[in-house]
């Protein structure tokens, strides 16, 4: 995409939460890879899964890493007082409603750090998951940055996910205006490509158990798709446009299941992929209409899904989560069965 190529000053220092993060892993590399001094905060900067950051282009120079915890308010502010911005994407990936408050209270602390250090511009890590979830919205309403999920639904239908992301954005948009904060939001659908961490996060997860001969059917569901280095472009384009404002929702293309399996079969035959769709009585679901026009205006440019998804079973095989071979075996690997999936 034509994103300014134009090297930044090191003197611009930007904070990145959860730094070691699938999403964050590619935006800290692409702001140290544009100049800027990145401060990531991780929960503990020793733990080896955090290693691949202290191994990108320019980290020995311009990436330290902060020990910090989104319900610990100082260690927050330790890492963002100081910084010209900040990037907020830590969040609990999870429909655990243990969770829901660290999602919530982390967004409000470091929203408040933010104010407190007079920080230029903060972009929120939001999820389409804010936007969509709303039962009462017709089918001939086109979903955009005005759309808000129904907190009610999300709850009932134990989508905490949603449920946690929409009262983090809330929060974050509550502080913003009484703290005079210039705050951005993008919000992805699901987030799929080449992982730079060491484990598997949970959205690619949602691809697993195709390849692995889990899933024997595919569900009859919608799905919006973007590679994550664009959402880290994304991330870096409306922080650096100075008229950007508001929300962004960011995606490439809405797949049904049936053909996301129907792409994997094309570049990777050799897997155990479904053929047939759980549900064979009613008519194959059809993706709500949205708009991604408002990212586009900034000069936004995206990933072909295909390309995305055929890099993300690459980077799966580099890994060895999945077996390079004629018949794909899952080799299981630590923490990967800890993850559920999430609805996005
Ligand atoms: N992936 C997607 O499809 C998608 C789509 C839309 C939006 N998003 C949003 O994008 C952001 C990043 O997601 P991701 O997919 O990159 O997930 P991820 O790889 O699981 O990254 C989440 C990061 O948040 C950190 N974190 C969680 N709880 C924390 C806490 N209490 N204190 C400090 N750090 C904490 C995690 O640290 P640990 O490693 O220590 O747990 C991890 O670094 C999230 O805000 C997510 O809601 C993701």
């Amino acid at each position: 995409m034509p994103i300014d190529t134009t090297a930044v000053s090191s003197d611009q220092v930007v904070c990145v939460t959860g730094a070691g993060g699938f999403i964050a892993s590619w935006l800290v590399k692409l702001l140290l890879e544009k100049g800027y001094t990145v401060r990531g905060t991780v929960r503990n900067p020793d733990d080896q899964k955090n290693a691949h950051l202290t191994n990108l282009q320019g980290a020995k120079d311009r990436l330290s890493l902060f020990s910090a915890d989104l319900l610990d308010f100082e260690s927050l502010q330790a890492a963002i007082t100081g910084c010209h911005g900040v990037f907020h994407t830590a969040s609990p990936v999870t429909d655990d409603p243990e969770k829901v408050e660290q999602a919530i209270i982390g967004t409000k602390n470091v929203m408040t750090a933010a104010a407190e250090a007079n920080v230029r511009r903060v972009v929120f890590t939001s999820s389409i998951g804010t936007v969509y979830m709303n039962p009462n919205r017709s089918p001939d309403t086109v979903v955009d940055e005005s759309c808000w999920s129904d907190l009610e639904f999300c709850k009932n239908t134990k989508n905490w996910y949603c449920y946690a992301k929409t009262k983090a954005e809330q929060a974050a948009w509550e502080v913003a205006k009484e703290r005079g904060i210039d705050l951005v939001v993008v919000n992805p659908m699901l987030v799929l490509g080449p992982m730079l961490q060491e484990g598997v996060n949970a959205s690619v997860v949602h691809m697993m158990k195709y390849l692995t001969g889990s899933a024997k059917t595919y569900v009859n569901a919608v799905q919006g798709y973007v590679d994550v280095k664009d959402v880290a472009k994304a991330h870096v384009l409306v922080y650096e446009t100075p008229s950007a404002s508001g929300r962004y929702i960011c995606v490439e293309s809405m797949l049904h299941r049936g053909e996301l399996v129907d792409i994997l079969a094309h570049f990777f035959p050799q897997y155990p992929l479904p053929t047939k769709c759980s549900d064979e009585v009613n008519p194959r679901k059809k993706p709500y209409k949205y708009t991604v026009e408002k990212l586009m205006s900034l000069g936004m440019e995206f990933t072909p899904i295909q390309q995305c998804i055929y890099e993300t079973v690459k980077s799966l095989q580099e890994k060895g989560t999945i077996e390079n071979k004629e018949i794909g075996r899952l080799q299981q690997i630590s923490g990967l069965t800890k993850l559920k999936p999430v609805k996005f």
